[in-house]
């Protein structure tokens, strides 16, 4: 049995925020945006919550895959900026599309969100613990934010990406790999509450997303392409079987130096974080909506999926399509 994507969707904020709105927020420009990410725009929530942005494209990939809300027996949705602790937003999720037949719950592996999903699907439908899984990878992180900090918010997008996947005679998810460093969490965080309670005085103010970009830059560029040889290892293939490479939109930089460490064209790593920014969890999910709605994605083909981030965490997947 095998688990593979049978529908793709997505949903993201009309709202498309420029470097120059943002250039009048902090003392930033275009021209520096674009030359050291790659971004030129992104798209901001004007109140759109998680669990709408969720939903929408949740039912864009049961669309998409031909299924109905009932067929849907697990829901497990990547996410670092829920609009509530509880309950999750797959719970909350599930009640938007009426997929009662569901288990729902969240995770957070940060921008490796989705691919950790992926690994959790395919073991519940090796398993026979599922068979129709609706993974949902969705932020809104200009909620989580700090609009005045230059080294943060020219980089972060809101939106939502989604997959179905589901047990199939036919090849699909072929190999994945996940792992995490929580030594370095302090590179790459964002405080929650702290515990405020008759016998402890707690700091009530908001935490907002703290990075220290160059670490992060450098964990990337050396643990992506590491991932990458390590997941097609594990399915016995070489990196020129794969004809398409979706990585973890964070930085053109970033993407152009795996694919240069990788020895690979630049053409195999489709790009949108010039129009998405940074979405984190939705990040891998928003860009494999896109590439499949293009057309680029073929029966057969190869196709490895990799994220990293904050955890630190980091995961890849290699998928026949
Ligand atoms: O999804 C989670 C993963 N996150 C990432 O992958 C992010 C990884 N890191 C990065 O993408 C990059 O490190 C950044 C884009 C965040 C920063 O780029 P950088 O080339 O690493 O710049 P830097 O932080 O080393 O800063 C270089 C200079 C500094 O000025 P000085 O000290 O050289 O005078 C900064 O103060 O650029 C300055 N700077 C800015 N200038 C204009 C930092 N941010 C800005 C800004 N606009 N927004």
């Amino acid at each position: 049995m095998h688990a593979k994507i049978m529908g793709t969707g997505s949903y993201l904020p009309d709202n498309q925020v420029t470097n120059h709105y943002i250039s009048t927020l902090v003392d930033t420009s275009d021209e520096w945006i674009k030359e050291r990410t790659g971004i030129a725009s992104r798209h901001i929530s004007t109140g759109e919550t998680t669990v709408e942005m969720a939903a929408a494209a949740g039912k864009k990939a049961l669309e998409d895959a031909g299924i109905g809300a009932l067929d849907v027996d697990l829901i497990i949705v990547a996410t670092v900026s829920a609009d509530h602790l509880l309950p999750s937003t797959a719970c909350s999720v599930q009640k938007e599309l009426g997929a009662v037949n569901a288990a729902a719950f969240d995770i957070n592996a940060a921008c490796s969100g989705f691919l950790f999903a992926l690994n959790i699907a395919d073991s519940y439908i090796q398993t026979g613990m599922c068979r129709t899984a609706l993974l949902i990878g969705v932020e809104t992180l200009s909620k989580i934010t700090n609009w005045n900090d230059r080294n943060t918010c020219i980089l972060f997008g809101d939106g939502a990406g989604a997959a179905v996947i589901t047990a199939s005679e036919t090849p699909g998810f072929m190999a994945g790999i996940q792992g995490s460093d929580g030594a370095r969490g302090h590179v790459l965080s964002c405080r929650g509450r702290t515990t405020d309670n008759p016998f402890a005085d707690g700091d009530l103010s908001l935490g907002y997303i703290y990075m220290d970009g160059p670490e992060v830059f450098k964990f990337a560029v050396k643990k992506v392409p590491e991932c990458i040889q390590e997941v097609l290892e594990k399915g016995n293939r070489n990196l020129e079987d794969v004809s398409l490479f979706l990585l973890h939109q964070a930085n053109f930089r970033i993407i152009k130096s795996i694919a240069h460490r990788l020895r690979l064209p630049l053409e195999k790593f489709p790009v949108n974080v010039d129009e998405c920014g940074n979405t984190s969890a939705a990040s891998v999910p928003i860009l494999l909506d896109e590439t499949n709605k293009k057309g680029l994605l073929h029966s057969g083909e190869l196709v490895v999926l990799a994220g990293f981030g904050a955890g630190l965490t980091w995961g890849a997947a290699l998928l026949e399509w």
